[in-house]
């Protein structure tokens, strides 16, 4: 089971850039640009990572950004997850980006995209892993701020494929951005929104996603399964839900490899994905094995989880057949 899926041609949709920064490039890029990190050792900064809710992670991750200062920072992040996805047959993957992670540090918008994008084209051309670009505003931050970025952004929109919504969910609903993704949408960008597992007030938050802010895709969403309304809307609509097992382990104990399979069985399109892999310590495959052996996945359903996958990008119709 674990060769079939390690030689499986796969999709991942729900990866954050940053959270695939490993401890060694942190320390490297850390000696470049005279940054001080508080560990002496890559093992020692692993060895700290202590996540058990979506707070205690976003603490680690914001920290672990500032090590990222240059273009060529951006460009070597993007590239070593880039080279990692292709040596785990991942042939396509929409990358999240948090810009506001880094305007707030003082590195320009400008700096963070083009290092991004130059390894996106270097990895498409060298390795032949294709990749579209995401990008996020942080729901702890203004709606003003997010909307500020979403203009910076304006130069650049044939490098965007999509915005998304991520950070603390706490007491920041969807509807805060109506206005920024309503714009982010009249400029033919895709809609995305994390409804991460277990947060307060999540069946409205679920709800405005989809009938507020009319998302093209939601990003976790496990907790729809609560109401059967909220699911026979998701599935009348098509929409993918881009869930993240071992990201959700850390939350809630479990891969969540019950409600995987119950999303299957209501015809809901789940897709497996890593969300901060490096944080996590977990890249697709190896959520996809621990997922098929907790939940004991047969080959086919492994199969039309990875079909979701392909069928819900943001490809053009026409090379979306061609992964199908
Ligand atoms: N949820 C919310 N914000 C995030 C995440 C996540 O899983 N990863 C990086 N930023
Ligand atoms: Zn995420």
């Amino acid at each position: 089971m674990k060769a079939f899926i390690e030689n499986m041609p796969k999709a991942e949709l729900h990866v954050h850039i940053e959270g695939t920064l490993e401890p060694e490039l942190s320390f490297a890029l850390a000696k470049k640009n005279n940054v001080s990190l508080p560990f002496d050792t890559p093992q020692a900064l692993i060895a700290a990572y202590d996540f058990y809710d979506l707070p205690s992670f976003l603490k680690i991750y914001y920290a672990g950004m500032s090590v990222l200062i240059e273009e060529d920072d951006f460009y070597q992040l993007t590239w070593d997850y880039l080279a990692k996805a292709a040596s785990q047959n991942i042939v396509y993957a929409e990358i999240f980006f948090d810009p506001q992670g880094h305007t707030i540090r003082g590195v320009a918008f400008d700096t963070v995209i083009k290092g991004i994008r130059r390894a996106q084209c270097d990895a498409e051309n060298k390795l032949g892993i294709r990749s579209q670009l995401i990008m996020c505003f942080l729901r702890d931050m203004s709606a003003e701020s997010a909307m500020e970025h979403l203009k910076l952004a304006e130069p650049y929109l044939d490098w965007l494929v999509g915005v998304g919504l991520d950070s603390d969910e706490f007491n920041n609903p969807p509807i805060k951005f109506k206005d920024v993704f309503a714009l982010a949408r009249k400029w033919g960008l895709k809609l995305t929104m994390h409804c991460d597992v277990n947060q307060k007030n999540t069946l409205e938050h679920i709800r405005q996603v989809l009938e507020e802010i009319e998302v093209d895709r939601i990003d976790h969403g496990v907790n729809a399964l609560e109401s059967d309304e909220l699911c026979e809307l998701i599935k009348s609509k098509g929409l993918g839900l881009t869930v993240c097992p071992v990201s959700n382990q850390f939350v809630v104990q479990s891969l969540t490899s019950g409600e995987i399979r119950d999303m299957l069985k209501r015809g809901m399109k789940a897709t497996i994905n890593s969300d901060d892999p490096a944080y996590f310590r977990a890249y697709l495959n190896e959520n996809l094995i621990a997922l098929q052996q907790e939940g004991d996945f047969s080959r086919s359903e492994l199969k039309t989880l990875m079909a979701n996958a392909f069928s819900v990008t943001w490809l053009p119709e026409s090379d979306k057949r061609a992964y199908l």
